[in-house]
């Protein structure tokens, strides 16, 4: 069934634990609580998932931040789990856009405000998606065993992604939305959903270094230049290894192709479907390439992300 936002909710509530508030670059409020610039709707939702989740062990979660490679990643996840329920032509992704069959504990705990417990009836192991940072997961989720899978993306890449999304999708149709160099400007310091991105990245990075049972951190470049085996490579960390029939029968190049963007843009469920009343499934598939930034950002605007990286990023030896 669609979801029914309704706008009036995202109007803006006073409240003592936000620490600063800005319009993001197409005017949606985002508050900074936690250290985390959430859109208002995620603010609603954050304190009822760190108080009622209760994770089980066997739960996986996929974290990105948006535009990331989430939408493909829920693809792949969806598919390696449920392979022997579905043979992959047969996939319920012919008929549902993959946000439909993992959902997020934004949108969760948004949605469900006056029944946060019922998660509905999720298939065993129960699968979910966040945007939410690791510092502020909720407690039961890091004190289980639940496997993370954290995709990464070029954070320029990410920004365009980012903005060209917010502009086909308006939520506030009548305001008028920030040009690339703002926009960038607050990228850079930090002030976009779910940023800042670095903290982002580096408390997914230094989780995976020190659980990397628990914490998977893949890079969206890897996966695009090496589906196959990052394929392979989830599947292991899942403790659901492709057997040596499966990788004879090519069941992983089966599964890396059906999730591939041509394959996924052109199903009619995600060319014409909508995602809710704001947002059309085919949004969720723009160019699918590494390097588009080229395309719309200075060689000066380039140079500043650079620095940012450098300065927050280098020491973790993480680099893009
Ligand atoms: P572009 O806007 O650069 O094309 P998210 O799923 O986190 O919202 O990220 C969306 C980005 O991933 C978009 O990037 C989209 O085109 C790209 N994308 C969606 N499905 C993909 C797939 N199967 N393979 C590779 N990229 C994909």
């Amino acid at each position: 069934t669609e979801i029914e936002l309704d706008i009036s909710s995202l109007l803006p509530v006073p409240t003592s634990d936000v620490e600063q508030v800005e319009r993001n670059w197409d005017g949606v409020r985002l508050y900074l609580y936690q250290g985390v610039w959430c859109p208002i709707f995620v603010f609603k939702a954050l304190q009822s998932f760190q108080k009622n989740f209760k994770a089980n062990d066997t739960d996986i979660v996929l974290a990105s931040l948006p535009k990331s490679g989430t939408t493909w990643l829920k693809a792949l996840l969806y598919s390696i789990v449920n392979r022997d329920r579905f043979p992959i032509d047969q996939t319920p992704l012919l008929t549902n856009n993959p946000h439909k069959l993992i959902s997020s504990f934004e949108c969760h705990y948004f949605f469900n405000q006056d029944n946060p417990d019922d998660l509905g009836n999720i298939a065993q192991p129960r699968l979910f998606s966040t945007h939410l940072p690791h510092q502020v997961l909720a407690s039961s989720l890091i004190k289980s065993k639940c496997k993370i899978v954290y995709v990464s993306r070029n954070p320029l890449d990410q920004f365009i992604s980012e903005r060209e999304f917010l502009l086909k999708n308006r939520f506030l149709p009548d305001f008028e939305a920030l040009s690339v160099e703002q926009s960038f400007d607050m990228f850079c310091r930090g002030v976009h959903a779910f940023g800042p991105f670095w903290d982002h990245i580096l408390g997914y990075w230094r989780a995976s270094m020190e659980n990397p049972d628990r914490v998977l951190f893949l890079k969206y470049e890897d996966m695009k230049r090496d589906p196959v085996s990052n394929v392979d490579k989830i599947a292991d960390f899942l403790g659901l290894p492709f057997s040596d029939d499966e990788k004879k029968q090519g069941l992983i190049q089966e599964i890396s192709k059906y999730c591939s963007f041509e394959h996924l843009k052109n199903l009619e469920i995600n060319k014409t479907g909508v995602h809710h009343k704001y947002v059309n499934n085919s949004t969720f598939f723009r160019k699918g390439e590494i390097g588009d930034w080229k395309n719309h950002l200075s060689s000066d605007m380039a140079e500043r992300m650079k620095q940012v990286m450098d300065a927050k990023l280098s020491a973790s030896g993480i680099s893009f």
